[in-house]
């Protein structure tokens, strides 16, 4: 059984042994921080991807989706603040030469802290440093470095440079031809594709304050601590929703979306305890007020959702510099305005993470003559990669046949899978390992009587099911108020 200290390294090999994640180029030793959806796991990745796209645009009448592109006029990122302000302060080890970003090596000291006894110190570590964060005094952090006397993890020394900050874009060429070519930005956020073309929504779609823009898609960050698998990558994808409001009630509307999304998260099955909001203490360049939905990992409570409310501050800053005016005409009230913006935007890859840890369990399944063991992942239905396994008992006597007519009633419904080989124990073991809810047998007495056997992933109980309906049933089993 694997204990809390390397139950997520259990999950990682898991991921890795049943087709959810790779590393990417692995051939090649791999790239650092930077993963491949496998077979599963994609399939996985969409159906998460597919529920959020779901509750944000269709079940709210207000809410229109889009999807814009990745690269974006370079000017869009100086508006944004992200030229010059998406950075981290970072420090070197010059022993090792490894950087490390201040905030993130002083939690780890508070951790191993905490770890060992002594909590009070702990606290007030993490306080102090808050405090220098929340007025970026970078001397003040290098000395608190300094003082509680923190190592590097390879060097084992205290040789620090001092405190720096460093841009997280990664940058590209755009053209053929280097002299000519422009620099361009991979975009860090989607959520300034929203902000683009929120005059080209909000006229085509008629759309009236408040309403939202919503979006999914990659987002690309050069983070400097880049380690604990998927939860900080290079290349990720946000699911983030703009909500465009009339200025003066955006903290109404904040503790609003705060309160939709715990809910959304609360409702894939977690218990409510697993999670806890963070409130910023040092709010990002765009923002009068931020929190974050973290949730209770293997590894800790870590941030999963990020609540902004970002003011005017984008829109304002692109009708600047595009001289193009971005303001609303508000009926209502009979007035020109510059929308303010409450966003949600949710890391899709760690909300992977997250239903991963939630889901994996060992299970001690041995009795008095014999050994036994599972690992099961208890996605909820709606969210597994493959909702039903076809198993026929034998390779022969018309059961293959049987289960290929079951494959084409079921297959256009929701995703199946089929197979014949190994003992059907084995072949159940491998659904549980992958998260498959319902596997159905078909053995002799289906050619008497047309009944399958359906086993329930979590339970492992088993009963007798008329084949007729069998599509029926699953759809429901799998639906989200099942
Ligand atoms: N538009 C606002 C924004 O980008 P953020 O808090 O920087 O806010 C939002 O990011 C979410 O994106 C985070 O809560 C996290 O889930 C996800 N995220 C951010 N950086 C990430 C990374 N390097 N790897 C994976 N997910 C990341």
């Amino acid at each position: 059984m694997a204990s809390d200290t390397n139950r997520f390294q259990a999950i990682i090999s898991h991921c890795k042994e049943y087709g959810f994640i790779f590393q990417s180029s692995e051939i090649y030793d791999g790239l650092s921080a930077v993963y491949d959806y496998g077979q599963w796991g994609s399939e996985l990745k969409k159906n998460i991807r597919d529920h959020w796209w779901k509750s944000m645009t269709q079940l709210h009448e207000n809410i229109v989706g889009i999807d814009a592109a990745i690269f974006m006029h370079p000017t869009t990122w100086k508006a944004s603040g992200h030229v010059d302000n998406f950075s981290d302060p970072m420090i070197d080890n010059r022993d090792s030469k490894k950087r490390y970003r201040v905030d993130h090596l002083i939690e780890a000291h508070a951790e191993a802290l905490e770890s060992s006894g002594n909590k009070e110190a702990s606290v007030k570590l993490l306080g102090d440093m808050d405090a220098l964060l929340a007025v970026s005094d970078y001397g003040g952090l290098k000395k608190l470095i300094e003082e509680y006397r923190i190592k590097c993890s390879i060097s084992g020394t205290s040789n620090w440079t001092d405190v720096r900050q460093f841009n997280l874009m990664f940058s590209t060429q755009l053209g053929s031809v280097a002299e000519d070519a422009d620099e361009i930005y991979l975009r860090p956020e989607t959520a300034q594709g929203i902000f683009v073309n929120f005059l080209n929504v909000q006229k085509t779609g008629r759309m009236k304050i408040p309403f939202g823009i919503a979006q999914v898609g990659k987002a690309f960050r050069n983070e400097i601590v880049a380690r604990q698998f998927i939860f900080r990558m290079r290349e990720f994808e946000q699911m983030e929703m703009q909500y465009f409001i009339r200025p003066g009630s955006q903290l109404e509307w904040y503790e609003y979306w705060k309160k939709e999304r715990m809910n959304w998260h609360r409702q894939l099955g977690i218990p409510p305890e697993k999670f806890r909001f963070h409130d910023h203490v040092k709010l990002a360049h765009y923002a009068d007020a931020a929190c974050d939905i973290e949730y209770n990992f293997p590894i800790g409570f870590k941030e999963v959702e990020g609540i902004h409310s970002r003011t005017d501050f984008d829109l304002k800053n692109h009708q600047e510099y595009s001289k193009k005016k971005m303001q609303y005409f508000d009926p209502e009230v009979n007035q020109n305005y510059i929308p303010y913006v409450v966003e949600t935007s949710v890391g899709l890859d760690r909300t992977i993470m997250m239903i991963l840890s939630e889901a994996y369990e060992e299970q001690d399944l041995s009795t008095a003559d014999k050994q036994d063991s599972r690992v099961v992942l208890k996605f909820p239905p709606a969210l597994a990669p493959v909702k039903l396994a076809v198993l026929p008992l034998t390779k022969k006597d018309g059961l293959p046949e049987i289960g290929r007519s079951i494959m084409d009633q079921c297959k256009s419904r929701f995703r199946c899978f089929y197979e014949e080989k190994d003992t059907i124990g084995k072949r159940y073991r491998r659904m549980d390992a992958v998260g498959t809810p319902f596997c159905v047998t078909i053995d002799h007495q289906t050619k008497e009587d047309e009944t399958v056997t359906i086993r329930y992933r979590d339970s492992m109980q088993q009963e007798r099911i008329p084949v007729k309906g069998l599509a029926d049933k699953v759809s429901e089993l799998i639906a989200w108020n099942s």
